[in-house]
């Protein structure tokens, strides 16, 4: 599959076309931003690293019946996608406070949310991803109360397999932001799950794994990155050579 022209790129991602028209490269970059783009810098391996862990997730997701773009990985930093439209909303699962929520409601980190608190976010880094709720989405026709339907129900699914896959490598799932895309008019889970995307705190001593060691300039970022790779793959890791 030869890489063609370049269609976008974003802070973390460059999506270019390929010889198949209904398939995207997706290239993970080492390139960091946080707080609207307002930080930026470089987390080396990143790229490598969320590319890996995407295709381990991803697939894994299909397996327990989610529908997501992912055809396959080509190489340390690229996978190939299904080319779907992205849907200009941001869901966010929390399943422990942090970030925003604490922020919103004045309520301190590392409290057990039950149930677990959905989120819509419209996609906008000019108003930077606002709360919203199904009326705003629904009178500003950005999507159908199908579809709302259809993204809540395959985001809590992915919930439900993502908190059991973390557990069983001694992980906790705080939180994570999903996107969807419509193809061929069926919603398909998209972008990226990462530890950019993802909160992950090691069980027991609650050590972020994840981009809060780059916004709140903790140290050790691309250790947490590997070792969550690491954690991901499992035995896999031991193939593992850039990532080291
Ligand atoms: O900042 P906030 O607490 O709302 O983030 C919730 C989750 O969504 C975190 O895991 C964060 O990494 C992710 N997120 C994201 N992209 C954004 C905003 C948040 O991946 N634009």
């Amino acid at each position: 599959m030869n890489r063609g022209k370049q269609l976008y790129e974003g802070k973390a991602k460059i999506l270019y076309e390929t010889d198949d028209p209904e398939v995207l490269l997706q290239y993970f970059k080492d390139d960091a931003t946080a707080f609207n783009a307002q930080k930026r810098g470089t987390i080396v391996d990143k790229g490598v690293c969320n590319n890996r862990i995407s295709a381990a997730l991803f697939t894994y997701l299909e397996g327990k019946g989610v529908r997501t773009h992912f055809v396959k990985q080509v190489d340390d930093r690229s996978m190939l996608v299904k080319r779907v439209a992205i849907v200009p909303l941001e869901v966010t699962i929390r399943n422990i406070t942090a970030g925003g929520m604490s922020r919103l409601l004045g309520i301190e980190e590392g409290i057990v949310l039950t149930p677990p608190v959905f989120e819509w976010h419209y996609k906008s880094d000019a108003l930077g991803d606002p709360l919203i709720n199904d009326d705003h989405i629904l009178s500003q026709g950005w999507a159908t109360a199908q579809e709302l339907a259809r993204i809540r129900s395959e985001s809590f699914k992915v919930n439900d397999a993502l908190k059991a896959f973390f557990n069983e490598r001694k992980i906790d799932l705080v939180d994570f932001k999903l996107e969807f895309g419509r193809f061929k008019g069926t919603i398909l889970l998209a972008d990226e799950i990462s530890p950019d995307t993802m909160r992950l705190w090691e069980h027991g001593t609650r050590t972020k794994l994840d981009k809060d060691r780059f916004r709140r300039d903790l140290g050790d970022v691309e250790a947490a990155y590997k070792e969550v790779l690491r954690r991901v793959l499992g035995e896999k890791s031991q193939a593992v050579g850039a990532a080291q």
